[in-house]
């Protein structure tokens, strides 16, 4: 698929300054749509994420037959199908550059008795989709797909689906929600067993939907849930959070241009999801939360960000998960920090929107920073400046575009990408916002893909 390049650029000019809300959490905001959809009556969601991968979720939800409306600014409005209920759509499922929406989407449809089919643009076509396939498989869907399961691919439900038992392999909320998801049309109760924890935003919204769901500690510590399926959910008035891995990008380049104090409001704490603002804490930064406060089951409050001066530390592999879309953007903090930044337990960096731990490698060389990389590890040295200077290759990841265009607001030299388009999937406005700031992020329109 094609596309228009938006080559940009960053360069430094002055602190960043002011009060931002970034827009509404990805991860809720697809499973707004999703249980909506599998909800009987109206869902009212307000602060929706308006980015293209969650609005192909939108428009998969109602190829499956849900009624989705927008009704204003982040305002959404969906008229379920119910559990069991979803239609054959009579076209195939796009879901661009959305794994969360794809995997998610494809544990909805595999309890299903329809066939259904899905593409995604050149990024989503290299993500391995068996680690999701398998359990489904188990489950009795049918899959037709490309060697090493990868989209496009086609899934057919059984006219009744199996519960499952299944210990999830990979630290991965989107394959654990897969299975949560299926299991809600199968009769009788579906276990996940989560070995390592992830973000926890299906279990906390199953709950609000009115799913019978339990969550225990087995023995060996590991998280064991028990779903029963074929319940009916209960529609909801659904006020989605600010996005923590979009506030992050602001709250790093605070730290790292001299003079800046920047408040980002309205920001989702859920702790599975915090493990960034730890490891900057333990940097140095100059780090705070105000006016913390509950919304819909999930913690948020106001991060404030000031320009601090940052030392190396060592991330262990435990905390990967809860700040596993963080990396890039703490390698640009870790460029400027005082020493040596190791980060460890990254293989999972590499299977996301691009192999992660590559791109921001070959960026970082690209602009002059000491590093060094193994197959799941990457050591940064850091210095008080970066020369910058580099044009870096964004492979259709929004994430590594993000990232080095911060990095350029404080680097000797600008920065550019060589495509910035992908910024839309997860963060509209993003280079407005940090106008605001005062940041200076330039664009302009380039030839197709
Ligand atoms: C997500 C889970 C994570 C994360 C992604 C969103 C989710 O992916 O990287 O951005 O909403 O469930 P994995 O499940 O592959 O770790």
């Amino acid at each position: 698929m094609s596309h228009a390049t938006k080559p940009m650029t960053a360069r430094s000019g002055g602190a960043l300054s002011g009060r931002i809300r970034v827009p509404g959490d990805k991860s809720i905001s697809h499973r707004s749509l999703m249980f909506g959809a599998l909800s009987v009556g109206e869902t009212q969601i307000e602060g929706l994420l308006e980015a293209e991968d969650v609005l192909s979720t939108g428009s998969a939800m109602r190829a499956l037959g849900a009624r989705v409306e927008r009704v204003g600014e982040g305002a959404w409005r969906v008229e379920g199908v119910g559990v069991g209920g979803l239609c054959e759509p009579d076209r195939v499922l796009d879901f661009g550059n959305a794994g969360t929406g794809a995997r998610l989407t494809m544990g909805l449809v595999a309890s299903h008795a329809i066939t259904t089919t899905f593409i995604g643009d050149a990024s989503l076509s290299r993500r391995p989709m068996g680690r999701v396939l398998e359990p489904l498989r188990e489950m009795g869907a049918e899959v037709l797909a490309r060697s090493g399961d990868r989209l496009p691919l086609t899934i057919r439900g059984p006219q009744t689906a199996l519960p499952i038992t299944y210990r999830v392999p990979v630290p991965s909320a989107q394959v654990k929600s897969a299975v949560l998801l299926a299991g809600l049309n199968a009769p009788g109760i579906t276990t996940v067993i989560e070995p390592i924890a992830t973000r926890d935003h299906t279990e906390r919204m199953l709950l609000g939907f009115g799913a019978e769901l339990e969550i225990t500690q087995n023995e060996a510590g590991e998280r064991v849930m028990r779903l029963k399926g074929q319940c009916e959910l209960k529609p909801q008035a659904i006020t989605v959070p600010g996005d923590p891995s979009s506030a992050a990008f602001m709250i790093v380049a605070a730290l790292i241009v001299p003079g800046s104090d920047v408040m980002v409001e309205n920001v989702l704490l859920n702790p599975h999801r915090t493990g960034l603002f730890t490891t900057l804490r333990e940097m140095g930064a100059d780090l705070t939360i105000e006016n913390v406060r509950e919304t819909g089951g999930e913690k948020l409050g106001d991060v404030r960000a000031r320009h601090s001066k940052l030392k190396g530390v060592t991330v262990p592999a435990e905390r990967a998960p809860s700040m596993i879309d963080e990396y890039p953007v703490l390698s640009m903090a870790a460029a400027f920090a005082e020493g040596e930044t190791r980060m460890l337990g990254l293989h999972e960096l590499t299977v996301k929107e691009s192999d992660r731990l590559a791109a921001v490698a070959d960026g970082l060389t690209a602009n002059g920073v000491p590093h060094e990389k193994g197959p799941d590890w990457l050591l940064v040295r850091g210095a008080e400046s970066v020369a910058g200077g580099g044009t870096v290759t964004t492979h259709l990841d929004h994430r590594i575009a993000m990232s080095f265009l911060v990095l350029g607001l404080a680097s000797n030299k600008p920065v550019s990408v060589d495509d910035g388009a992908p910024i839309a999937t997860s963060f509209p406005g993003f280079t407005e916002l940090f106008a605001r700031l005062g940041g200076s992020i330039e664009t302009r329109t380039g030839a197709a893909a």
